[in-house]
């Protein structure tokens, strides 16, 4: 079964088993299939919109796809917070803008992020000064080993940086079911505009989850490809975060270098500046390429191959590690 249209990359592939997961009430044939892939050559994957992996050959394995759907508004938090649950299948651009036009202020800075809300969750998402992390209540999951259900708090999820409690090995047959927000009350929202270039973008602009909705928009659409018409999974790494000396010492050498510092003596480089910085800007392998706009994205230029993208992933590895001692890890599941 055909599965590449599945992924932003779009680079063709194909799994042994495709499954479909539409309703919470098909949560135990799903449960049942995963458990008869037991002796499969790869352990069965779950997709939600496919913007995080890149799949270098095929997938000897079931490939189920999440497309729980459904919105949900719950009680007001002790403070007036507005609470949703939201389907782990819909779409998290969906939510955000259905949300923040609506009058529900609070994740208006995650607008047009690909991906789904469960992915959302799992990779906790973060761009122009906001992590999902910091508007997730709970998180409930299936695990499709024994079907049982759990909820799971904020803080039992072990948000980091781009790293949740979903991506280690506890996790390895939990499917996230639905994910429930928390964004503050109307009269507590603030505007977080702090991020560089979001500030200048809004001035004279009356400061309203909108306007910050559509400033952030404006940001992204020149900066970032479009998945639609061209094949990419956003960042294709993560920013390396280093020790505070060493960060020091490249910053004496490369005093445009973007860093910021995390405290804990340690150091956040900008990954695009280092892959730009070495050259890397419209690099290609086969029709896989650097974005010229923002060099920490590779893309399908048409017909790439994902050992094309790997290929192209090593290099930047091996170049950057050569040249800055840093080694980049990829932000993308490669499969
Ligand atoms: N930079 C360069 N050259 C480049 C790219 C970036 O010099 O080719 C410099 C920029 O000038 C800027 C700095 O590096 O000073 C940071 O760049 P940018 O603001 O574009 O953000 P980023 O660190 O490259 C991260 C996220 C993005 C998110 C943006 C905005 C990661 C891995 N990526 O990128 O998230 O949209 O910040 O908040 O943390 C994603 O995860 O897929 C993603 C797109």
């Amino acid at each position: 079964v055909s599965v590449g249209s599945l992924t932003t990359f779009h680079i063709e592939a194909k799994a042994s088993r495709l499954l479909t997961l539409k309703s919470e009430n098909e949560l135990p044939a799903l449960c049942e299939a995963f458990r008869a892939e037991k002796g499969a050559a790869r352990r069965p994957l779950i997709l939600g919109a496919g913007s995080n992996v890149l799949f270098t050959g095929d997938y000897d394995g079931l490939v189920a796809v999440n497309r729980l759907t459904g919105v949900r508004e719950l009680e007001p938090g002790p403070e007036g917070e507005y609470r949703f649950r939201a389907a782990s299948g819909e779409t998290m651009d969906h939510l955000v803008r259905m949300l923040t036009l609506s009058g529900h202020p609070g994740l208006e800075n995650l607008v047009l992020i690909p991906g789904s809300v469960g992915g959302a969750a799992v990779q906790n998402i973060g761009a122009y000064g906001l992590e999902a992390a910091e508007r997730i209540e709970s998180v409930e999951i299936c695990d499709l080993e024994d079907g049982s259900r759990r909820v799971l708090s904020c803080e039992e999820c072990d948000f980091r940086y781009r790293d949740s409690v979903f991506k280690r090995p506890q996790a390895a047959s939990w499917l996230v079911t639905a994910v429930t927000f928390s964004l503050p009350a109307p009269q507590d929202w603030l505007p977080v505009t702090g991020y560089k270039g979001l500030a200048a973008a809004l001035e004279g602009k009356p400061l309203d989850a909108a306007a910050v909705m559509h400033a952030v928009e404006a940001l992204r659409r020149a900066k970032l490809p479009d998945p639609e018409a061209v094949g990419n999974a956003g960042s294709f790494f993560k920013n390396p975060v280093i020790p505070e000396l060493q960060a020091r010492a490249l910053l004496e050498s490369y005093p445009s270098l973007v860093s910021y510092p995390l405290g804990g003596r340690r150091t956040k480089l900008a990954a695009g500046w280092l892959i730009e910085a070495a050259g890397f800007k419209g690099a290609s392998v086969g029709a896989a390429a650097v974005w010229d706009r923002q060099a920490l994205v590779l893309v399908n230029r048409g017909g790439a191959t994902g050992r094309d993208v790997e290929a192209l992933c090593a290099r930047i590895i091996e170049g950057i590690e050569r040249k800055f001692g840093v080694r980049l890890t990829p932000e993308v599941v490669i499969l």
